[in-house]
């Protein structure tokens, strides 16, 4: 059971999530200032259309820590309940709600080396409207009182949840400290699988606690931080109560860690590549379909249906795509000196040369680099470039591997990820108010300037 469940937990957070944006210089063009014009009059009537409190224009900043590899997956130490402690949350835009995984008492709790959580007290009722957002096809559980809900893994299995208020202490931009209360989630392995049988759940029965049994499969986080743009996502929550605007983004540093922010003063919006953000895919961020470049050239590969998801780490392609990419790659890496390196099975594609190679840096002339163009309506069409960085690791058996899967082979079906790795040392933005979706070249290792940060 724990080892399915770990398994769930890790298929969930792969296939969870989706997205990113943006950049940061000093200069400015028209088009911008037309851009900042028509932001400023739709937030002056946001703004007085909800009696949004002034502090509104603050922004809050997060360390990001991680890699994409070895460590596979970037989070965020968020401090949770009071007294508040630590927890580290994988940030999704792939999934709205942010949740703890708990742990019934004494399954495994002689393990737990940290302290237990507790929840709080604050159980949201069924008839709240946060909780229709989190269980639109759960009709049977509506008897209940408390809102519980279904989560859906990957693999078919599924979990219950509950949900409720807790208290998450924030340190914005503008100096304010702010405790708001939001809704969680909480699932507990106590109610994995036949979950149903049991009766209606206790809150004391619900004690969550750090979790860390070593094993090489281990995903040592303790939840998501649900970025989507759902009624029940963080930035949404954030925004109905007048704490920060609806717009999320992050950074993720190549070299790992990075910073992640709610609200929309973090970065200067000249030399951001912004897009519309599409209604065609509402559950997800895209901006569209995009054709696919291969070394600056068409593919042929066009209306691919993109999703942002900086819960993936890897970037997946629907298998056409897929295979026309590893053909277009195979047949460049034919007059080179990499061969297939079938040893090694760090991810499914890997190539090694005469010597183990140490950085991307020894291998970056032989791959080209690869784009994704966004058609646009009020724009030319706007490319997501993704470098040789942006789709290759090197293994610890020193070859060098695609860092793009086979989305087909995940049950991902149409739909194509862009995953942490190639939003590596890019800002990337989620404007929810604006809607648009925005990117660009980023040292994400530099918070930016003036932003105090939590850490
Ligand atoms: C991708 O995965 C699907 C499903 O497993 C498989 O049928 C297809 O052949 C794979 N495509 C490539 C190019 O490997
Ligand atoms: C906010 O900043 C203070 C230092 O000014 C720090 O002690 C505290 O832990 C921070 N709060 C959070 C939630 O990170």
């Amino acid at each position: 059971m724990e080892a399915k469940q770990h398994q769930a937990l890790c298929q969930l957070l792969l296939v969870l999530l989706l997205l990113g944006i943006a950049s940061i210089a000093k200069s400015s063009c028209v088009s911008d200032e037309i851009e900042k014009a028509h932001q400023t009059v739709l937030y002056a009537a946001i703004a007085s259309s909800l009696l949004i409190p002034n502090h509104m224009a603050s922004s809050v900043v997060l360390p990001l820590y991680g890699n994409v590899y070895p460590r596979g997956f970037y989070h965020v130490s968020m401090k949770i309940g009071n007294p508040a402690k630590p927890y580290f949350l994988d940030p999704d835009t792939g999934s709205d709600l942010t949740w703890l995984q708990c742990d019934a008492p004494c399954i495994r709790c002689t393990k737990a080396p940290h302290p237990l959580y507790k929840p709080s007290n604050d159980l949201i009722q069924s008839t709240d409207p946060l909780c229709a957002a989190v269980q639109p096809h759960y009709h049977k559980l509506k008897s209940f009182e408390q809102c519980q809900y279904e989560v859906q893994y990957a693999d078919g299995g599924s979990s219950l949840g509950v949900l409720l208020r807790e208290v998450i202490p924030l340190n914005f931009t503008n100096g304010h400290k702010e405790s708001p209360r939001l809704a969680i989630g909480l699932i507990s392995g106590s109610f994995w699988g036949g979950a149903l049988k049991g009766s209606k759940m206790k809150q004391n029965q619900m004690t969550c606690g750090y979790d860390q049994i070593p094993g090489s499969s281990y995903h040592p986080i303790d939840g998501v931080l649900g970025l989507g743009k759902g009624k029940v996502g963080i930035v949404s929550q954030l925004t109905e109560q007048g704490l920060t605007r609806n717009v999320v983004g992050h950074c993720l540093c190549g070299q790992g860690g990075g910073y992640l922010f709610f609200g929309s003063d973090v970065y200067d919006p000249s030399h951001i590549i912004w897009t519309r953000m599409s209604h065609d895919h509402s559950k997800h961020y895209s901006s569209g379909l995009a054709e696919l470049l291969f070394d600056q050239k068409a593919t042929g590969v066009k209306n691919l249906l993109v999703v942002f998801d900086s819960g993936s780490s890897y970037t997946y392609l629907a298998s056409q795509p897929y295979h026309t990419l590893v053909s277009l790659i195979t047949k460049q890496l034919q007059s080179t000196s990499l061969k297939d390196a079938v040893e090694d099975d760090t991810l499914p594609v890997c190539w090694k040369g005469k010597k183990p190679f140490r950085s991307i840096r020894e291998v970056e002339n032989y791959f080209k680099p690869l784009a994704l163009s966004f058609g646009s309506r009020w724009k030319s069409a706007a490319r997501f470039d993704i470098p040789p960085d942006n789709y290759l690791i090197i293994s610890k058996k020193g070859s060098v591997c695609l860092g793009i899967l086979n989305g087909s082979e995940v049950g991902l079906h149409d739909l194509n990820v862009i995953g942490d790795i190639s939003m590596q040392d890019k800002i990337v933005i989620y404007d929810n108010e604006a809607k648009k979706i925005g990117w660009g070249s980023s040292d994400c290792s530099m918070v930016p300037k003036g932003m105090t940060v939590d850490s």
